[in-house]
């Protein structure tokens, strides 16, 4: 019997505070014009005062819980991907198993900033496939609200609030066939085909935080060199499709959707014109929603879940990168 991960139900949360670009202008020297021809963004959720990362990531997780059906008795794991945890210690990922009302299992974090899902799901995955975890719940989850210099208008316009959950499970290869039949082949079943992560700290520096605890004793604030993050991005997630489908003898036109990491509409526009996928294939919420960082994935397979797009044997492929830098994919059969 070979297990992989099946993905069963997802969940997101924003926080009811939307801030529009027009809104944003009143304080910081911008425009709507300069925001959304660069970027695609036309809004941002902002959480509110005492609104912390965990109840955001709680928010997400219930919904993603319910959406599968489980009982929270059955999950072994919680993962949760931030780079803006409640404290820095203990885990956000702790304070959700509690509310969740569990105390089996394991709890922990996740830090790959943007690509902090995509890690998420390599983790869980490995855990599932190697069956030391039956049933996980992963969560990307953020305030970056909290780490922006608001006087730095290069990098706070940028950026939102929120949370995006899934529930995956381990289940029989033959069982999650698409078809329902036995032997139809690894590509053929639902779950999470495969999981691709790198990353490489020469470019430490281009997009950061400037402080923490074991340099300034701050919590510091988020600093980027655009163009150069820009530049390997596109180069980056561009290789990581490539291997994605490679690695699973797929070709670009197998793919049904793209579900990239909503950090710049142009960024994403550059990997679907690679893939040669039309916008139409292309679930985008960067307009909605800003940059989540780890929770934008999963908020983005949410919507596109919910509304109906993405059904049961769609192939999707995510990808991401960050800070790290990090960047990732995975390809998964609903
Ligand atoms: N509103 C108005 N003007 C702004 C501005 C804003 N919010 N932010 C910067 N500018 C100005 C700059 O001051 C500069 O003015 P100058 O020419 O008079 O000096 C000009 O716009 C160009 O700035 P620059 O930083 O060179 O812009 P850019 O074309 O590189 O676009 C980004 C900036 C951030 C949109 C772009 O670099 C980018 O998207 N990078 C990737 C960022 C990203 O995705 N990060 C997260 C990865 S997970």
């Amino acid at each position: 019997m070979t297990i992989r991960s099946e993905i069963l139900g997802c969940g997101s949360y924003l926080p009811e505070r939307i801030v529009t670009n027009e809104e944003l202008s009143a304080t910081v020297d911008t425009t709507d014009e300069w925001i959304r021809s660069r970027t695609g963004i036309g809004q941002r959720h902002i959480a509110a005062d005492g609104e912390n990362t965990s109840d955001l990531a709680f928010a997400a997780a219930q919904r993603a819980i319910e959406h599968a059906g489980i009982d929270v008795a059955d999950i072994d794991l919680v993962i949760c991907a931030t780079a803006t945890p409640d404290n820095t210690f203990p885990s956000t990922a702790a304070k959700v198993q509690h509310r969740l009302g569990m105390t089996q299992g394991a709890a922990f974090d996740i830090q790959a900033v943007c690509s902090g899902f995509v890690y998420g799901l390599a983790v869980a995955d490995n855990f599932i496939r190697a069956g030391q975890a039956k049933t996980v719940v992963l969560i990307g989850a953020e305030t970056f609200s909290r780490i922006l210099d608001w006087n730095d208008r290069g990098t706070c316009v940028l950026f939102g609030d929120g949370a995006g959950a899934v529930v995956m499970r381990a289940m029989d290869e033959d069982e999650t066939s698409a078809s329902g039949g036995n032997g139809q082949g690894h590509n053929s079943g639902r779950g999470v085909l495969s999981t691709h992560i790198h990353s490489d700290g020469t470019h430490y520096d281009i997009l950061y935080v400037d402080g923490g605890p074991s340099t300034t004793q701050t919590v510091g604030h988020l600093r980027m060199n655009g163009k150069e993050v820009f530049r390997h991005a596109v180069k980056n997630l561009a290789s990581i499709v490539d291997e994605a489908l490679e690695a699973n003898n797929l070709e670009r036109s197998d793919l049904d959707w793209l579900v990239p990491h909503q950090a710049n509409k142009r960024i994403i526009d550059s990997t679907a014109k690679k893939l040669g996928m039309s916008v139409d294939n292309v679930i985008l919420t960067v307009d909605k929603h800003a940059n989540t960082s780890a929770a934008s994935i999963p908020l983005a397979l949410d919507v596109a879940v919910k509304d109906g797009r993405i059904k049961r044997g769609d192939l999707i492929l995510l990808e991401a990168m960050g800070g790290g830098l990090t960047w990732g994919a995975g390809l998964v059969r609903w």
